[in-house]
């Protein structure tokens, strides 16, 4: 089987990745992927990608396992994300009981307030016009995530700029060495500075934690939650926002209905922006610890695996009536992979879904004529292929 290579097509592909899996899901549900020399699979089919993502042989531990790796691990490693069980067990339950529907839904009153002082502020921009991402759809999650930290005074420029580098190119190629340096130590100091001066946050509530064997996390381990938390915790619901704000606007017939009945339309149009063009492309890196059969392929021990959850999204297998490629917000029938599946499924889905709703809803509330800005020139496209979406969204209100 010839090795695919998003890569080799990337200011299209950036652009619009569906044709790309479609093309490679007509021959098979998983293929072989070149990206940075590595060898690598990609599985682009519905069933064989739930599968894989909850496959016992298809480890996330590089660190544990002799998968060529930095021997030195950078602490911000050291996260659920990157653990098997039972590290990653004691890892996620430790924080999962702040982040379950009922806690969730006491920070609505919060986030709605948050959600309406920053419509407020776009409404005073001069011209009623800006940039979505940067007015709305990143402070937003941003904020929310950093009040339950407790990190108020977060620099964000240079948060996304770090978070960026060190997430977007995951093929490694061209990310800036010191933004890992940088991201870690402002995390250490952090963690030191809650540590001798504790509040009611989320990071002091884990610094005080004792899980069942009376264990504490570790500095490194706390520097890790904390990292993956401010990560996972934004970047991802910023482009669940710009991208599910796209897609209405290119679908008005959508965009009525959903204005004309919020109340009954609005859960299931989120879920459908999550289905249609969801903000995480590709899950992280699995690694085989065992040779292992997917979709009929066999995988070697030592190979590293690719879940493409947006292929997954677009599966006629799975999503007939009407077809995979419409964006249909009265779209009923199965659920998606947007947030994964198995152990390691998104730990913030319930926040990041009460997020969206109030956000779009909110939105298209308080602007009856939110369009895009005809002066806006190009799309500027994310670069990787793990998160998809734009990095500006020029609208006027
Ligand atoms: C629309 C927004 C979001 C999407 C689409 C999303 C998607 C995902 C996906 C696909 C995974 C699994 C990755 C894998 O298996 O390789 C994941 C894991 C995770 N997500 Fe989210 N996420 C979102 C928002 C959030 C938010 C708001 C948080 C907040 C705290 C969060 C925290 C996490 C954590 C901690 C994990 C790791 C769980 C584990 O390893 O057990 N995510 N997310």
């Amino acid at each position: 089987m010839a090795p695919v290579d998003p890569s080799a097509h990337a200011a299209d592909f950036n652009a619009d990745p569906y044709p790309f899996y479609a093309a490679l899901r007509a021959t098979g549900p998983v293929h072989r992927l070149e990206l940075g020399g590595t060898r690598s699979w990609v599985v682009v089919g519905h069933d064989e990608a739930r599968e894989a993502l909850a496959h016992p042989a298809l480890s996330k531990d590089w660190i544990g396992s002799d998968f060529p790796g930095d021997p030195q691990v950078p602490a911000v490693a050291r996260n659920m994300l990157d653990a098997d069980p039972p590290h990653h067990t004691r890892l996620r339950r430790l924080v999962a009981r702040e982040f379950t529907a009922r806690r969730v839904e006491s920070l609505r009153p919060r986030v709605q307030r948050i959600t309406d002082g920053l419509l407020d502020a776009m409404e005073g921009l001069p011209g009623r016009r800006g940039d979505l991402v940067r007015e709305f759809a990143v402070p937003l999650p941003m904020t929310v995530i950093c009040e339950l930290l407790g990190v108020p005074d977060l620099d964000r420029e240079r948060f996304r700029y770090w978070s960026g580098e060190i997430v977007a190119p995951l093929d490694g190629a061209g990310a800036d060495p010191r933004a890992l340096e940088e991201m870690t130590a402002f995390l250490a100091e952090l963690v030191a500075a809650k540590a001798g001066d504790p509040g009611e946050d989320l990071l002091s509530a884990l610094i005080r934690t004792r899980d069942e064997d009376g264990g504490r996390l570790s500095p490194d381990e706390l520097i890790g939650m904390a990292f993956l938390l401010l990560v996972a915790g934004h970047e991802t619901t910023v482009n669940l926002i710009g991208n599910g704000v796209r897609a209405l606007l290119a679908h008005p017939d959508q965009l009525a209905a959903l204005r004309a009945d919020p109340d009954g339309l609005m859960e299931g149009a989120v879920e459908e922006m999550l289905r249609y063009d969801g903000p995480v492309q590709h899950a992280t890196y699995r690694f085989a610890a065992a040779d292992l059969e997917l979709g009929g392929v066999r995988i070697e021990s030592g190979s590293s695996v690719l879940v493409a959850l947006g292929a997954a999204g677009r599966d006629p297998g799975r999503y007939a009536e009407p077809g995979p490629e419409v964006f249909d917000i009265r779209r009923t029938g199965p659920g998606h992979l947007a947030f994964g599946h198995g152990i390691h499924y998104c730990l913030g889905a319930p926040l990041a879904r009460m997020e969206g709703r109030i956000a779009i809803r909110s939105l298209l509330e308080r602007f009856p004529d939110l369009a895009e800005d005809p002066d806006a020139g190009p799309r500027d496209w994310l670069p990787g292929i793990l998160m998809r979406g734009v990095s500006r969204l020029p609208l006027h209100w």
